[in-house]
């Protein structure tokens, strides 16, 4: 015969294995929290990987730079250069006359700062040798940073095919 001690030793019982159930399975929930957890860490670690890619990508720009002056003058075109040469008409005339700056008929191979009857600047009279097609690339992309004090007011031809293109057409004039 079940007395009300039995009966409540019973539900205590009960009680004890439903609260031990509980416990089991949030301890396992917290282990299955934990989870995703660490898989958000190797998440970070791929997309850290990822990153390497992109510093190996990097390089690509750089070897972009590629074609070297040498061989875009090689094909270089020269009907491209005399529209090029549009940028420099405002002071330089290819006649043989001087305006504001010598005239550049003949200037590949000439000796730099070497037309008689112009007066060139201290800075260019100092900058000495030739106007390689290499001097003269090199002069157009930066004129001032290259021949300091020069008086040629032209910040310069950024696109190596302009300088290339242009050259070829200084070269084609005649002296
Ligand atoms: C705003 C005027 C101006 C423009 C634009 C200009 N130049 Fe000049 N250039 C000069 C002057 C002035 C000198 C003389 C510089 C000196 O004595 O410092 C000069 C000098 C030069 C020289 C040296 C010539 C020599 O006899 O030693 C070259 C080469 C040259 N320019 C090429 C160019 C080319 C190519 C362009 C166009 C892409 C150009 N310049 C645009 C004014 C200009």
């Amino acid at each position: 015969m079940l007395d009300t001690m039995t009966i409540t030793k019973a539900g205590g019982a009960l009680c004890g294995a439903f609260l031990i159930f509980l416990l089991g399975k949030m301890a396992a929930e917290g282990l299955y929290n934990t989870a995703p957890a660490s898989h958000g860490g190797e998440e970070v670690a791929q997309a850290y990987s990822v990153d390497t890619g992109e510093a190996g990508g990097e390089a690509a720009p750089a070897a972009e730079e590629g074609p070297d002056f040498a061989t875009l003058l090689a094909s270089a075109d020269a009907a491209a250069g005399e529209k090029v040469f549009g940028k420099c008409k405002a002071c330089h005339k290819v006649d043989g006359t001087n305006i504001t700056g010598p005239h550049l008929d003949g200037v590949v191979g000439r000796v730099v700062a070497s037309v008689a009857d112009f007066g060139y600047s201290d800075g260019m009279k100092a900058h000495g040798g030739e106007w390689t097609p290499e001097a003269l690339e090199t002069f157009l992309t930066n004129p001032k940073g290259v021949v300091p004090g020069t008086k040629m007011s032209f910040a310069g031809l950024p696109k190596v095919e302009d300088r290339a293109n242009l050259i070829a057409y200084l070269q084609s004039l005649g002296g």
